[in-house]
């Protein structure tokens, strides 16, 4: 039989080679059995020691104590070191915080594009000393029509194809002209205002009608107030809106009955030197309506045509913010699509 010093030495040899692979605190309390127990080698090395002779004992007695003593060591510490590990895995479970980590990017939401060119032109008219109004969406046949010098059987209401709500007299307005006949009523003259907003014509729809759009309305009113005042105006707002210093403008005959003359403003291509698809080639682009207020509404306000003047113009929003993007439908606008809605 092999001797009792050289199966100490193999043991030592097979623990320290079994310990290195035990990589679990169930494989290492295995170790424990087989080595430490009270069945396991160590155990049944001291029992063979016992039956030693004395001599054998003084030589090998402190062998294997060295051993067990060694074998005790290194399994508490593989037990000490699974117990941290376990504890550190659980402190990274919960306290880990990654700050470089990718967060899913919430849903962000944005300006429509109509509040951005509302903005931009309104900031542009209250620059030139205008001050901005609102006005209802729901309006009476006296402010979209009559007071506008459009009676009940003038043939110009033919050029509104009205949405009549089923309350008499009230209707979705069909432009904002109906602001001017407020702001005068309300702040007499002289006076200088701008207005955005909703307007409704019973229409059907194509790439460039829709029969809820927005309009803008600018009017002014005071003494001496001409035609040279509006083109100033009109041309001073659209260099300002396309960026550019030297657009001009060109004027033709209009008819709207709340002004008199009324005139179409038209002005040159900001895109483009010889004709592009902006301007159909032509190198002028229309865009505004307006003239001098017509003495009848002037009169239907309490203001004195004789005393004072005034001029007006609209014109619709998503005409001009799709000249200025480049957006070839104007249903776009009220489409809800995310991509179209999110370039702005
Ligand atoms: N309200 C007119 C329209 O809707 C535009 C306009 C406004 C024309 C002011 C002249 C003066 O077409």
């Amino acid at each position: 039989m092999e001797s009792l010093e050289s199966r100490i030495q193999a043991i030592r040899i097979l623990f320290d080679r079994v310990l290195k692979e035990t990589t679990s605190e169930s494989a290492l309390e295995d170790v424990r059995l087989i080595f430490l127990s009270r069945k396991g080698h160590i155990a049944s090395l001291m029992a063979e020691l016992k039956a030693a002779s004395i001599e054998q004992k003084k030589i090998t007695g402190p062998a294997l104590n060295a051993l067990k003593q060694h074998i005790e060591q290194e399994y508490q510490n593989k037990l000490t070191w699974f117990n941290q590990r376990a504890t550190e895995q659980e402190m990274a479970r919960t306290y880990f915080f990654d700050v470089t980590a990718k967060k899913s990017r919430p849903y962000q939401g944005r300006l429509h594009a109509y509040t951005h060119i509302t903005r931009e032109l309104e900031d542009i008219f209250i620059s030139m000393g205008f001050s901005i109004a609102d006005g209802p969406e729901l309006e009476t046949d006296f402010y979209n029509f009559q007071a506008l010098n459009i009676p009940l059987d003038h043939p110009a209401r033919d050029m509104h194809d009205t949405f009549w709500v089923t309350y008499p007299h009230l209707l979705l307005r069909t432009h904002t002209s109906p602001v001017q006949i407020h702001v005068m009523e309300q702040q007499g003259a002289p006076l200088a205002v701008f207005s955005v907003g909703r307007t409704y014509r019973h229409e059907a729809t194509d790439a460039t009608h829709d029969f809820v759009f927005m309009q803008a309305e600018g009017i002014m009113v005071g003494k001496g107030i001409s035609m040279a005042n509006l083109l100033a105006i009109a041309r001073a707002f659209l260099c300002h809106v396309f960026d550019k210093e030297d657009l001009a403008i060109r004027v033709r005959p209009g008819y709207f009955p709340f002004v008199e003359p009324g005139i179409e403003i038209d002005f040159s291509c900001p895109f483009c030197k010889n004709g592009c698809s902006r301007c159909k080639k032509s190198g002028w682009i229309e865009l505004l309506g307006a003239g001098l207020i017509h003495p009848a509404v002037l009169r239907a306000v309490n203001i004195d045509p004789t005393q004072y003047t005034g001029f007006a113009f609209g014109m619709g929003i998503e005409r001009l913010a799709m000249l200025k993007y480049g957006i070839d439908d104007c249903r776009l606008f009220h489409s809800a699509q995310l991509e179209f809605l999110h370039q702005f």
